[in-house]
């Protein structure tokens, strides 16, 4: 593929499914969409545990870790790059930075799973068209859309970060479920029930659907 900046793509000599053949197992992203407080990441996480322990080669990507370093906001970037450069680039929660968090989340995660690797991203991906963009990019069945599906007021009791407490109070703008949309999925692959559930039951349900789907043995 060349585009009018007059990049190239390549094909790598070592295959995807050369990769994936010497694993066992299939790549693809499991894209874990919902609300703060949800139980996004703790799922991704007992998921993550568990391939591990069948020898199936996954990676988690989280909202909060990688607004540490890929996706940083602006106050974490001034003291190494600058005023400048971290206005620029930093990203915060505006309808467009997580716009583009999603893009570039989307971008990595597909690296993963072209290498062979279950990637199990947890974030919140608010605005349904920024996940079906990502969904468009990869492959039939690459992209698997859960639902973390966890009401409004289960997610505000439980607020582990006191989060929705300074977005009630107006401390935080664009707070998700608060002052900020968020957008159910309309054709997700699973919804998990995860405020009646325990994390590793929710997880069973995922390698269910593995299974079923050839994607792990
Ligand atoms: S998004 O919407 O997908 O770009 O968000 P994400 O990258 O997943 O980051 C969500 C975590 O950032 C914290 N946080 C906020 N969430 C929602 N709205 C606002 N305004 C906000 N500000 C900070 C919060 O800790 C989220 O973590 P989780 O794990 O989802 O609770």
């Amino acid at each position: 593929m060349t585009n009018d900046t007059n990049v190239t793509w390549h094909e790598h000599q070592v295959s995807r499914s050369l990769r994936e053949s010497m694993k066992g197992h299939k790549g693809c992203v499991i894209w874990f969409t919902g609300l703060s407080g949800s139980g996004k990441s703790t799922v991704a996480n007992t998921l993550d545990h568990k391939l591990h322990q069948m020898g199936v080669h996954s990676a988690v990507l989280d909202g909060d870790n990688v607004r540490h370093a890929l996706n940083a906001g602006p106050g974490m970037l001034r003291g190494a790059h600058g005023d400048d450069f971290a206005e620029r680039f930093g990203l915060g929660f505006t309808a467009m930075d997580r716009e583009e968090n999603i893009r570039r989340i989307g971008a990595v995660a597909h690296l993963f799973s072209q290498a062979g690797i279950i990637a199990l991203t947890a974030f919140i991906s608010p605005y349904r068209q920024d996940r079906d963009r990502v969904r468009r990019t990869m492959d039939a069945g690459e992209f698997i859309e859960i639902f973390v599906d966890t009401p409004l007021d289960v997610c505000e009791t439980r607020d582990p970060k006191g989060l929705y407490k300074k977005a009630r109070a107006g401390e935080i703008k664009n707070f998700t479920g608060i002052d900020d949309p968020y957008e159910a999925p309309s054709a997700p692959e699973l919804v998990l029930q995860a405020s009646e559930k325990t994390p590793g039951v929710l997880a069973d349900e995922v390698i269910h659907y593995l299974t079923t789907q050839g994607i792990i043995g």
